[in-house]
């Protein structure tokens, strides 16, 4: 059972790129108390197998879960479209993945009924996303972008390598060797992307428009408090307790982190999770 008041909320990424999605639910439920689990001793899982992804995940909630997190949220794609059967079979609170609703509002915003994802090179080839999309009767082309994570994590985010590299990865997803795929929506499916929003903004077609799971993924977990404060009063966000957990260097993380969240992170803790 969820506290109606002060819920807390256990946001589970490979490392800092979760924060994305972090900042996204602290902007609709600032009310709410947060745990955040970067796995950044073993990231990237975007490049790792199923079973690898599942092991680690499932350890990584069932540690949030011990710390108090009423609800799970999975903000990492890759682990979101690996593991998620496996998280929820192991977890005794609500999970809430990120490919769901990142289909849903994809599938809503198409008019074409055509939709682009991207993703690590994992998301993609477990067509999660294309098989939540097609049960919505939308047709899909995924492209797998694994050079975004280290450019983003490298912080060019507005770099002409980057721009250069997402042309070519867009040019790839929307025309490509087997023709022209006449999509309207771009879905960000990796932690990572909304930081290249701008860039991607650009080097998209113009009528294209941008689907950020993170986003969608925060409207659920809001939908589902149902948190009558889930509104945009940016006071409350220092109201919220943000409690942080990495698998790496704590000051590694204080300082990469602050970049994905846009707000100062404080309160690391390490930690050790056993194999
Ligand atoms: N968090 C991952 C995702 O959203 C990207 C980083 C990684 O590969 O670990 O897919």
């Amino acid at each position: 059972m969820i506290a109606a008041q002060r819920p807390t909320i256990g946001v589970f990424d490979s490392g800092v790129g979760g924060l994305t999605v972090l900042r996204a639910l602290l902007n609709r439920i600032p009310g709410a108390n947060y745990l955040y689990f970067g796995d950044t001793a073993r990231l990237p899982y975007g490049s790792k197998s199923a079973a690898t992804v599942a092991h680690y995940a499932v350890g990584a909630v069932r540690y949030l879960q011990d710390q108090g997190a009423e609800l799970l949220v999975i903000a990492c794609n890759t682990a979101t479209a690996l593991a998620l059967d496996e998280i929820k079979a192991a977890a005794s609170v609500e999970v809430i993945g990120v490919v769901e609703p990142g289909a849903e509002a994809a599938a809503a915003a198409s008019h074409k009924k055509k939709v682009v994802v991207i993703g690590t090179e994992a998301t993609i080839s477990s067509h999660a996303y294309q098989r939540a999309l097609e049960v919505r009767k939308i047709a899909v082309r995924e492209k797998a972008c694994p050079l975004f994570v280290p450019l983003v994590e490298e912080g060019w985010v507005e770099h002409p390598v980057t721009e250069q590299v997402a042309r070519i990865y867009l040019s790839e997803a929307f025309a490509g060797d087997a023709g022209d795929f006449n999509a309207d929506v771009l879905v960000l499916g990796c932690t990572h992307y909304p930081l290249i929003k701008p860039l991607l903004r650009r080097v998209a077609p113009e009528h294209v428009a941008i689907v950020d799971s993170a986003e969608s993924t925060a409207q659920e977990v809001a939908r589902l408090l149902e948190d009558p404060s889930s509104s945009k009063n940016r006071e409350l966000v220092a109201a919220s307790m943000i409690k942080f957990f990495a698998t790496d260097s704590a000051e590694k993380f204080r300082k990469m982190g602050s970049r994905f969240l846009g707000l100062p992170v404080e309160d690391v803790v390490h930690v050790d999770l056993k194999e």
